[in-house]
This record gives C-alpha cells, sequence and structure tokens, in this order.
C-alpha cells in the first residue's frame, strides 16, 4: 500500500514538472516567433533602401532587347531607380549580363555557333559572346516595336551597365563599338564615351547572380570594388543633381540578389553590409507552403537579407502568388522589405500597391506614372533620343 501511494506521488510530481516544462518550452516558442528579426546592423542597411523604388527589370523586356545596351539606356533616361540584370560568369572569367542559362532564345547562337545552340554561358569567351546578335531576335517576336537599330545589339559587361548608370555608353565608329585593344589584342572589351543624350539620372544597380559558378561572387566583389561602388571600400562620389535620380550616390547604390541560398552567402560573405533580396520561386519551394515560407523568412534572418524578393500573379505572367497578405505580414513583421517581381500592367500595380516597398518591372515608365513620377518625355522619344530609330 505504502509503495502504491509512492508511486502515485512521484508520478503527480513527474506530470507536474513536465507540464512546467511544456509550458516553458511553449513560452520560449513564443517568444522566439516573437523575437525573429533582422539584427539591428541589418535594420541600418536596410534603412537605406529608399521607398516605392522602381527596379528596371532587364532594363526593359517590353521597349527593347532585354539587358542590352538600349535597354539599360532606356530605364536610366526614364527615371528608373535601379538598373536590373542578371551577372553570369563567361569562360575568361568576365561577368556579363544575361539571363537564361544558354543563348538559343535570345541570339542567333545557332548561326555562329550551331554546334553550341545549348552550351551554357560559361562555355563561351567574351569575345566570343560579342559576335552574337543579341537584338534581332526581339525584332521577330515583337514586330510592333521593332526597331532597325536593335540589329547586332551586343551582350553587355557588368563594367559596361556600371558605366551606363554613371552618364556613359559604349563608345561607337559608323555605328560600331570601338574594341579596347591591348597590346594590339582583343579580348571582347570595349571603350566608352559621355552620352549625350545622357539626362542627369543616376540609378543604382540592382544585380542578380544568375546560374552561379564557382567564384561568381568572389569576382564580383572584385569588379565592384575596383570600380568604387562598394560602399565598403573607398566608394566613389558621383556627382548627382537635385530632381533627379540619386541613388548611385546613396549608400544603396548597389542591391544584390539571388534565388540560390548558397550564393546570398557567399555575397555576404564578399560584400558585407551591401543590401541584399533572397529571390522566392514556388517551384522551388517543396513541401507544406506556411512551413516552407517561414524557413525561407528564417534563412534570410539568420544571413543578413533586408529584402525578399516574391512573385507576384497575374496577367500577362501568371506567376505563383507569392505575396499573399499572410506572407507579406510575415516578411514585414520579421523587419524586412518587400520587392517583388514583375509588374507589367497598372492592374497589378493597383493590387499590390502600399503592400510592397519596391517593385521590378518591366515597364519602368507606368511604374513611374502610378508612383506620380511620370517622365515628361514616352519612351518611343526617350529611344529616338538615344539614337535608336
Ligand atoms: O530579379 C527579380 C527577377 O528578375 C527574378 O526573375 O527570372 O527575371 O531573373 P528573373
Ligand atoms: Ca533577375
Amino acid at each position: 500500500m505504502k509503495s502504491i501511494l509512492k508511486y502515485m506521488i512521484l508520478s503527480i510530481l513527474l506530470i507536474g514538472c513536465n507540464l512546467q516544462k511544456n509550458r516553458e518550452s511553449e513560452k520560449q516558442d513564443f517568444e522566439a516567433e516573437k523575437v525573429k528579426t533582422i539584427s539591428e546592423s541589418a535594420k541600418k542597411v536596410r534603412d537605406y533602401i529608399k521607398k516605392d523604388i522602381v527596379i528596371a527589370h532587364r532594363g526593359s523586356t517590353y521597349w527593347t532587347p532585354e539587358e542590352t545596351e538600349p535597354a539599360f539606356l532606356w530605364a536610366r533616361n526614364i527615371g528608373a531607380d535601379y538598373l536590373e540584370f542578371d551577372v553570369q560568369l563567361t569562360k575568361d572569367s568576365i561577368l556579363i549580363a544575361f539571363h537564361d542559362n544558354d543563348l538559343s532564345r535570345t541570339t542567333n547562337v545557332s548561326e555562329v555557333f550551331p554546334e553550341r545552340v545549348k552550351s551554357e554561358i560559361n562555355e563561351f569567351t567574351l569575345k566570343e559572346l560579342r559576335r552574337l546578335d543579341a537584338g534581332s531576335w526581339f525584332n521577330k517576336a515583337f514586330p510592333k516595336r521593332a526597331k532597325e537599330s536593335y540589329k547586332d545589339l551586343k551582350i553587355m559587361t557588368l563594367k559596361d551597365i556600371m558605366m551606363i548608370a554613371e552618364g556613359n555608353r559604349i563608345l561607337k565608329k559608323e555605328g560600331k563599338p570601338v574594341k579596347e585593344l591591348i597590346d594590339g589584342n582583343w579580348n571582347g572589351k570595349y571603350l566608352y564615351e559621355i552620352d549625350p543624350a545622357d539626362n542627369d539620372n543616376r540609378p543604382g544597380i540592382y544585380i542578380e547572380t544568375k546560374n552561379p559558378k564557382p567564384n561568381t561572387e568572389k569576382i564580383l566583389a572584385k569588379e565592384i570594388t575596383a570600380f568604387g561602388w562598394n560602399i565598403n571600400s573607398n566608394p566613389k562620389q558621383i556627382k548627382t543633381n537635385n530632381g533627379k535620380v540619386v541613388i548611385a550616390n546613396t549608400n544603396a547604390r548597389l542591391i544584390l540578389q539571388s534565388f540560390s541560398p548558397e550564393s546570398i552567402i557567399k555575397l555576404e560573405h564578399y560584400l558585407p553590409n551591401v543590401p541584399k533580396c533572397f529571390l522566392l520561386w514556388k517551384p522551388d519551394m517543396k513541401g507544406k507552403i506556411k512551413e516552407v515560407y517561414k524557413s525561407a523568412i528564417d534563412f534570410a534572418i539568420k544571413n543578413n537579407v533586408q529584402i525578399i524578393g516574391t512573385s507576384i500573379t497575374g496577367k500577362p505572367n501568371y506567376y505563383k502568388e507569392l505575396t499573399a497578405p499572410w506572407m507579406e505580414e510575415l516578411i514585414h513583421n520579421a523587419g524586412m522589405v518587400i520587392h517583388p517581381y514583375t509588374f507589367d500592367t497598372n492592374k497589378q500595380l493597383k493590387a499590390y500597391k502600399d503592400r510592397v516597398e519596391g517593385v521590378f518591372t518591366n515597364r519602368a515608365d507606368l511604374a513611374l506614372a502610378f508612383y506620380n513620377r511620370k517622365s515628361e518625355i514616352s519612351s518611343q522619344d526617350i529611344l529616338m533620343e538615344l539614337g535608336y530609330k
């Protein structure tokens, strides 16, 4: 009898202890949920970034062949806050702007290198890539917006685009880019000149590491730093004018983005305290959406990310919705901002208004008008002024 009593008392004590333990761990879980925000230093970096920013996605995919010189010149002159592009490494370790894994959709690779149509970008040297025509496909695909001057546009390098952001363009003679020769040899680089059509806007650059190969992030950091665009390492002062875009002379002149968690970690290693955006894509998010979404946010918090790049739904892309109100709340509660992709219509701009801090858009013209910053000159006239007839 005595031992039964002893057993009962012990069991009650043990249950009590377990309940207490459970309550404590629940309390800890709750507090952990509550305090899961980005660090104070990440908040400081987040606050470098302006609100309601217009990010010119691939320059423009609507008015010009994507990621080509007129795409970025147009985006700068229309007044976009950022020039967005995807960087990939060439075989000779030069960073170029290119979206797809291979050259088949947006170049004439099938004519120039018929046996390498599906080869990846890093299987070509810059000199080989510059032989390609990256503009004529657009004329065929979009005859209403086609231009004679889009024929034989060149694939751009990271440096070409940074030069454009600072008001320059590729130097041309009789319509052809002038080669930079070193000891009489050409490795695919061109010379530059001040753009006579530059209208003093100084946008930032918003770079995505696409299909990143080993060393992409290290080489990116080196090139950015050498060019004076790394805010942590002797950044150059860029002259800006009131009433014009001035982002190029702020601490958020450069924003880095990637869908790849590994690349985000490397970018943070090589370019700390530079704003970073972790991009989300629904087909990559396997499992229960709430759990996967939360773990993506946790990853971002742990790795000093300040921005989540979500997809939006609706015409014309019908991407999966990754900017639903509960998702938006998770991101904002964590102290981060949202830059979704890709805005192509006023309907989309309206649907997400006041819920996001910036937009990746193929129609910077529409987005600027939506945010009451409409360009005084039409897109077509800007292209004419830039010499694209
Ligand atoms: O970088 C934002 C957006 O560009 C991601 O989509 O495929 O156009 O690079 P994608
Ligand atoms: Ca991109």
